[in-house]
């Protein structure tokens, strides 16, 4: 069965280490959107690696990777990162596929970024002017760079040009048609799992708008970022951490107390992959789970980071608004009522220890009921329960 796993918050919901987890079920993994924004954190050999456009499968040497049409590619990015994983030996030969469609991160997208990064505080990867060129119709696609004559009519620096050169010659190979792929893959019954990056909340259309990215992480990115037909993909993981984050600017209900966020971030290791930036922590927020867990149409919950709460005597979790006073359990599309919101908790005990548990019935019986708590208000059962950083620290239901 094809699968699809998706963010569920603002990102970072542990989606690499779940990726590199469930690939036993999986013969193809594929990413459909974002770029180098994204950092997938994968431990593999005892090593923390970060991995932005990689799909997360490429530690199962048996396994295929795609890059899909739909992400945006940071050329200088895309070849440190196979260096990297060359050096530990990883094979890439007849595994790697990068769709000739997907398009270029120019050296002119850096430049103009420096403005929102102020604004919104995005990860200065060039994504938002990448996707704006590509609306625009000015973008270069990773197919134009066979043809320099094709590309002389684009005012590229000349060291740039050298680059793609470089990229060419040395990785040109991986660069496929990967429509026809992936409905080859189709038609010989693979098992695909499509890889989401960032997260429902950052999404451009149903995200805390304009603090998003500029793609589509929900399932409209699937069939839009690879050219897999609607319905081909049946279940959708849904993943969110035991509690909330953020990086970045933007409006945030949940947001802890400094004391408490400064415990969950050292507890979490909550700092970006990407930007090394302190991420901002929050309590579970439920109200934006059943949102998002709507409109991804997930199908099952992934819930991962149980043990950064361990030790934790309450726990607390949002199931409501108060907006000017008045009460909702509607997530709402403006930016400045998310701005007003007063959040409405429900305590539940902590629990002492869940790190590395590895059986549902091994669990103490406060972590039960906190997943209980979520599965009935949300209605969709968590299957999978991540209680650590290693690929094994995973129940299954
Ligand atoms: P992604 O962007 O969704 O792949 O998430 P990141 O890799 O950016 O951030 C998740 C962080 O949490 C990484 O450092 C992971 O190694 C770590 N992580 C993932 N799952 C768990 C878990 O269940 N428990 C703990 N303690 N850490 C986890
Ligand atoms: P993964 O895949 C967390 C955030 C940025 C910023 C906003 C826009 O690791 O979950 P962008 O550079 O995309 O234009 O920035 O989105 N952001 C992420 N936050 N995890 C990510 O990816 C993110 N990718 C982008 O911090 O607030
Ligand atoms: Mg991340």
């Amino acid at each position: 069965m094809n699968a699809a796993l998706i963010g569920l918050q603002w990102g970072d919901e542990g989606k690499g280490k779940l990726i590199d987890s469930l690939m036993d079920s999986f013969d193809v993994v594929c990413r459909y959107q974002g770029g180098a924004n994204a950092g997938h954190t994968v431990i593999h050999d005892q090593n923390k690696i970060p991995l932005h456009l990689i799909p997360s499968g490429i530690f199962h040497p048996d396994k295929l990777c795609i890059i899909g049409n739909g992400v945006v590619i940071d050329i200088n990015q895309l070849m440190k990162e196979i260096k990297k994983l060359k050096e530990m030996n990883i094979d890439f030969k007849d595994r790697l596929f990068i769709s000739k469609r997907t398009h270029l991160i120019l050296p002119s997208h850096f430049t103009q970024e420096k403005e929102m990064k102020e604004e919104i505080g995005t990860t200065g990867r060039g994504i938002g002017p990448a996707y704006a060129d590509k609306m625009r119709r000015k973008g270069i696609r990773m197919g134009d760079i066979f043809s320099l004559d094709y590309l002389k009519s684009f005012d590229l620096p000349s060291s740039f040009i050298q680059t793609l050169k470089i990229f060419r010659e040395n990785y040109g190979h991986f660069i496929t048609d990967t429509v026809i792929l992936l409905h080859n893959l189709l038609k010989e019954k693979k098992r695909i799992l499509f890889e989401g990056a960032q997260g429902a909340l950052l999404d451009i259309d149903f995200g805390t708008y304009p603090y998003v990215t500029s793609s589509n992480p929900t399932p409209g990115g699937i069939l839009t970022g690879t050219g897999t037909p609607l319905n081909s993909i049946s279940r959708i993981i849904g993943v969110m951490k035991a509690y909330t984050t953020r990086v970045g600017k933007g409006p945030f209900p949940t947001e802890m107390d400094e004391k408490t966020q400064k415990a969950v971030r050292d507890l979490g290791k909550e700092y970006g992959t990407t930007t090394g930036r302190p991420r901002r922590c929050g309590w579970l927020d439920l109200v934006g789970i059943k949102y998002t867990t709507r409109i991804t149409g997930t199908t099952e919950i992934a819930l991962t980071k149980i043990d950064t709460l361990d030790g934790f005597p309450e726990i607390k979790i949002a199931n409501k608004y108060n907006i000017d006073g008045e009460e909702t359990d509607q997530f709402p599309s403006e930016v400045w009522k998310l701005e007003k919101v007063n959040p409405i908790y429900k305590s539940v005990p902590g629990w002492d220890s869940t790190k590395g548990i590895k059986s549902y019935k091994d669990l103490p019986r406060e972590t039960k009921i906190f997943i209980r708590y979520i599965e009935d208000f949300v209605g969709i059962k968590v299957r999978i329960i991540s209680t650590g950083r290693k690929r094994g620290d995973l129940i299954c239901v």
